[in-house]
């Protein structure tokens, strides 16, 4: 799958602006590329009991498999400051596609990083010795 970080990162971006975060006021906004073509994006939603906060990463890819969209080629994140994902989001990531490329952004399109998964989780938790 050809990936266009430009237009996964401005998708991604579009998706921040209806975030949910009037505790932290800090928006992401993240586009999932699936094999087949199709952007699923997704934005933070907080809530009052801190800790029950989901990433925008999640709420993206969670949105993709939600439509029965196992097959995941790449992530767009954007954020003010282009923060890369926190750990519990690389290991979900991990779950559905190990290998997928993960693009950060920030909002004005001024900066944009584009790494492997793989090199943003290695050795990642996997069921261990009881998965062949
Ligand atoms: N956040 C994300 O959406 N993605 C990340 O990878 C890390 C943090 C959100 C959670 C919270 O709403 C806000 O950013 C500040 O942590």
């Amino acid at each position: 799958m050809e990936i266009d970080s430009e237009k996964m990162l401005l998708v991604a971006a579009q998706a921040a602006s209806k975030a949910y975060s009037p505790y932290s006021k800090f928006k992401v906004g993240a586009a999932v590329l699936t094999e087949s073509g199709k952007i699923y994006a997704g934005c933070n939603i907080e809530n009052a009991s801190y800790g029950l906060t989901i990433c925008a990463e999640r709420v993206a890819i969670f949105n993709a498999v939600s439509e029965g969209e196992l097959d995941i080629a790449a992530i767009a994140i954007t954020s003010e400051g282009a923060a890369k994902p926190c750990g519990a989001c690389r290991q979900v990531l991990h779950e559905f596609a190990p290998g997928m490329t993960v693009i950060v952004g920030d909002f004005g399109g001024n900066f944009s990083r584009k790494f492997s998964l793989r090199d943003l989780l290695p050795d990642p938790f996997d069921g261990g010795f009881k998965k062949a």
